[in-house]
């Protein structure tokens, strides 16, 4: 991997780096595209850092509709999602409308700014949560944590906005050095789909067969399998707030 690196602007036609701003492959009329985008959102600068990496280049995350690195913009750290040229997506509209409903809500990074290949939004600066969770064993401050990611999805859930990748949480779960947890990626969110982000966030921390999971067990005590499954039942059978707290006493319960 390389070291991490800041570029500026006129230095980003240059590879390693012009093949980031345009993964997998630069070409040039989209790279001077792309550059003079990011020049119209007034970014002066990117850094190439992270635990992630795309070819080789440290950046904050990948997945498969963009490429996540950090962009300087106005004297601020800020997250830059650039769409990979091979998404099946034409714009960040989508994304970013459905990130503004989820702020509304207290829910996700603060959105930015939006154009058709990039989106800017406030950089979180931590970790995933399961690496999280292995570097932080203070049961009260997993609970803390835990809790208002479980707040955060019962808001969504009542709004009617479905995150969609909940259940992909090991990449969409990160928590800040201040022990923030954030949702992040509303790309596949819906406000038209039924809501399962309690459900699925349940599921992936406390019953799947992740990492996260086997630390929850072993901080809090492995539950019996059945019980869960009946309080995730009633809880879809009935939500209400009642039940939502009969599942957070029955996840994190003491
Ligand atoms: N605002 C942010 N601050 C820090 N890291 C982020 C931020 N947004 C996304 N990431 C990281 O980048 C990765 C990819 O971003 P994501 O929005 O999930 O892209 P995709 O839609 O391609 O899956 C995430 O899994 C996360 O690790
Ligand atoms: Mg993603």
């Amino acid at each position: 991997m390389q070291p991490p690196k800041t570029v500026s602007l006129e230095n980003l036609g240059e590879e390693p780096y012009a093949s980031i701003l345009c993964y997998p492959r630069a070409n040039p009329a989209e790279i001077r595209n792309r550059i003079e985008e990011l020049r119209l959102h007034g970014v002066k600068v990117l850094e190439f850092a992270g635990k992630a990496h795309a070819s080789n280049i440290p950046v904050l995350g990948k997945g498969y509709v963009g490429v996540v690195v950090i962009a300087h913009l106005k004297g601020q750290r800020v997250a830059l999602k650039m769409r990979r040229i091979d998404a099946d997506r034409t714009d960040f509209k989508h994304e970013a409308e459905m990130l503004q409903k989820a702020n509304a809500l207290g829910v996700g990074p603060k959105f930015i700014a939006e154009s058709t290949n990039f989106m800017l939004s406030q950089l979180i600066d931590g970790d995933l949560i399961e690496t999280w969770l292995e570097t932080h064993r203070e049961k009260e401050l997993i609970r803390k944590v835990l809790v208002d990611i479980m707040e955060q999805c019962w808001r969504l859930d009542k709004s009617g906005l479905d995150h969609g990748e909940i259940s992909k949480a090991t990449k969409h779960l990160l928590v800040d050095k201040d022990n923030h947890a954030f949702i992040v990626d509303f790309e596949t969110a819906s406000i038209v789909r039924k809501v399962i982000n309690v459900t699925s966030v349940c599921q992936f921390l406390f019953m799947g067969n992740s990492r996260a999971a086997k630390i929850l067990g072993e901080v809090f005590g492995q539950k019996p399998k059945s019980e869960l499954i009946g309080a995730l039942k009633n809880f879809k059978k009935n939500t209400n707030r009642q039940n939502f707290e009969g599942l957070l006493e029955m996840c994190l319960g003491a």
